[in-house]
């Protein structure tokens, strides 16, 4: 494993400022999401469903589009509860979910947008059903940090694949791409 989850959770709350009140607020309207998270489901993959490419992964293998179906709802309902008060096991499904979309082949142009859709979905749900926006702020934070994770995991997994393959240490790794950069 490349990163601590733990530490990169910690890390990410600092940044994306999930306060004790975020959590306070997400906890409180935990049944609220649990409620509405089959209908973001819904949402979700019918945007995914659109496109070509991204339809073409979801039916590629039997009982996929189910399966993730059902994972989606789980995960959308965990962003309230915090799993284990956005701990340990939170970190750590998080990442498993980074590695699950690098390892089926998904690229960050496809990821970040469809978070875009579940922010965007959660933000119009909020003023149908007249939650507050405090609510808003706090989900927003967490589905930042849930990219983060997943975004990450891009970068260690490709990272990690070279550094074990070529034997090159960190530091020439990070002195390529840098001058590969440079040169673009
Ligand atoms: C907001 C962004 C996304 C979230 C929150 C999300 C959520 C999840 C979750 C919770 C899982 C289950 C992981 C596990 O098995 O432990 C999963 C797997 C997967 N996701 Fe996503 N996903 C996102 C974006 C996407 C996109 C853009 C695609 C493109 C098609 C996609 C396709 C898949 C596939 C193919 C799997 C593996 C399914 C299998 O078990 O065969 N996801 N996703």
């Amino acid at each position: 494993m490349a990163i601590n989850p733990t530490d990169f959770m910690t890390t990410m709350v600092r940044r994306v400022q999930l306060s004790d009140a975020d959590k306070a607020t997400l906890t409180a309207a935990a049944p609220w999401g649990k409620e509405i998270a089959p209908e973001m489901a819904d949402i979700f993959y019918d945007y995914l469903g659109r496109d070509e490419e991204m339809n073409a992964i979801l039916n590629a293998t039997e009982g996929r589009i189910h399966r993730l179906r059902q994972t989606f709802v789980e995960w959308f309902a965990e962003m309230f509860t915090g799993m284990d008060g956005w701990g340990k096991n939170y970190a750590d499904r998080r990442w498993k979910i980074g590695l699950v979309h690098v390892k089926v082949g998904i690229g960050p142009q496809h990821v970040v947008p469809a978070m875009a859709v579940v922010v965007n979905a959660v933000r119009q749900k909020l003023r149908q059903s007249g939650q507050s926006e405090v609510l808003g702020d706090a989900l927003g934070k967490i589905c930042m940090i849930d990219l983060a994770f997943i975004e990450q995991a891009y970068f260690e997994v490709s990272a990690q694949a070279v550094l074990q393959e070529t034997g090159w240490t960190q530091a020439l790794f990070q002195r390529l791409i840098t001058t590969g950069a440079a040169s673009m």
